[in-house]
């Protein structure tokens, strides 16, 4: 018999066989159209996905592809984005939204956070510009959009383009309006983890565009969008029918379950409010956070105290992300050195990540909130 990886936890920090479990029935329903219609790459699963997810996001195109990373990698290529060029990104991201640039031989130029929202400092990427800056993208980090508005408009000024990393803000609003056309264009990841994440891996790219819309087709198909003529080099980055499928059942829920985050976070907000030694998440007025991630600072130099004290009660936590971008071995050659960013470098040390996810109950929340209380009372 396989091993299960997951291990008995009480609280874990997140759980996939809830979710399948919850909706079972519409979930095999997708696996077995797709096992009996037997046609698996670039089908109607994927077109349907694609429709209802620029829908969704209320943008004109969607274009379903392999992975987040591949999302951010071919906008860049498609824009002719290379050696020579520089792509801003914020200090505090997943490593994919710099290596999306350093993928093509560009240069990611890092900017740091704000500490209230851990968004990219819009009022740090004006001196960060170069005439070699050709893009920006902000990450919408956490489920909370970084500031469009400043961005676009910086944007404009120095005539670059802007490519959102959306991989963690599925349903995010910004001065009202849902996140997917912000910008030039919006990249998604559906990795598991995310609001709406596929069973595997899978990503998209919303936009506007219609000359991006276009060439993403031919990128994510070896450059192809008549069998066996080929206009470009290309990639193998399809969404599988499958994944689409899947996709398609959750899209339906997302609404629901980024309301059921929000309630969550709520819980969190009122229960740890008060406490001295944590600081917790602050959302613009501006903004509508979907809660990909409840982040916490933990001030006293004891979050690894707390972390093992909660994994003793059972209580599974994250840390996103506990070495900043710029100092990981690959960015080396970059010469970027401690107290470069010192926000980014602060957070690191100090975030953590606790568990939320639509099917956490609320009095699960309610036990991590009494938990943390518990190990500040004895320490
Ligand atoms: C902010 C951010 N960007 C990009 C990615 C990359 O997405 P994927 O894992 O689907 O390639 C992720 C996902 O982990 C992410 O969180």
């Amino acid at each position: 018999m396989v091993e299960t990886k997951y291990k008995k936890q009480l609280i874990p920090y997140i759980d996939f066989r809830r979710e399948y479990q919850s909706y079972k029935n519409e979930f095999d329903q997708a696996y077995f159209r797709v096992m009996e219609n037997g046609y698996f790459i670039l089908g109607n699963e994927v077109l349907e996905f694609e429709k209802e997810f620029a829908d969704f996001c209320e943008s004109k195109f969607a274009v379903g592809l392999g992975s987040g990373l591949d999302a951010l990698i071919l906008c860049l290529e498609a824009w002719g984005i290379g050696i020579g060029d520089e792509v801003i990104v914020c200090a505090n991201t997943y490593i994919a939204t710099a290596f999306a640039a350093s993928r093509l031989g560009a240069v990611p130029v890092f900017v740091d956070v704000h500490t209230k929202t851990f968004n990219i400092d819009v009022d740090l990427i004006e001196a960060a510009i170069t005439e070699r800056t050709k893009v920006i993208i902000p990450t919408h980090l956490y489920g909370q959009m970084a500031d469009m508005e400043a961005i676009n408009s910086l944007a404009k000024k120095y005539n670059l383009k802007v490519l959102e990393d959306a991989a963690q803000a599925q349903g995010a609003r910004q001065r009202g309006e849902i996140c997917g056309t912000h910008s030039d264009a919006v990249a998604f990841s559906f990795y598991p983890t995310k609001n709406l994440g596929a069973f595997g891996d899978a990503g998209a790219v919303t936009t506007n565009d219609p000359l991006l819309y276009d060439k993403l087709l031919y990128l994510r198909n070896n450059g192809s969008k008549t069998k066996f003529y080929y206009d470009y080099i290309g990639y193998n980055s399809r969404l599988d029918e499958i994944q689409a499928a899947f996709l398609k059942v959750k899209l339906k829920h997302l609404s629901k379950w980024n309301e059921t985050r929000n309630y969550l976070a709520g819980i969190y907000n009122t229960g740890l409010k008060g406490l001295e030694n944590i600081i917790l998440p602050s959302v613009e007025e501006f903004n509508e956070s979907v809660w990909h991630v409840y982040c916490v600072r933990i001030l006293d130099s004891k979050r690894d105290e707390l972390i093992n004290f909660l994994k003793a009660k059972g209580i599974s936590t994250n840390i996103h992300y506990p070495h900043p971008v710029h100092l990981q071995n690959y960015y080396q050659d970059l010469e970027y050195g401690l107290g470069d960013f010192p926000i980014a470098e602060k957070l690191a040390g100090e975030i953590l990540s606790l568990p939320l996810s639509p099917f956490h109950s609320e009095e699960e929340i309610i036990q991590v909130v009494n938990t943390i209380k518990l190990f500040y009372k004895e320490n």
